[in-house]
């Protein structure tokens, strides 16, 4: 199992596109495994 984190204390510097395109392109060549995506910044937004 992978573990990934993306950490910044700035807002609006892609962490949520980084993370974004990060799963994407894991579920892609890792279809058999499921993926899940937490999003710990305060705000939540995705
Ligand atoms: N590498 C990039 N190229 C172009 N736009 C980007 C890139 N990374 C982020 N953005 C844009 O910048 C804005 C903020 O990115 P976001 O991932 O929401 O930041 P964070 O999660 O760090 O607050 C979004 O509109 C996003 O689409
Ligand atoms: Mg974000």
């Amino acid at each position: 199992m992978a573990i990934y984190a993306i950490w910044n204390n700035k807002g609006g510097v892609g962490k949520s596109y980084l993370t974004f395109q990060i799963a994407s392109e894991y579920a892609r060549t890792h279809p058999a495994q499921n993926i899940l995506v937490v999003d710990l910044c305060p705000p939540g937004r995705m």
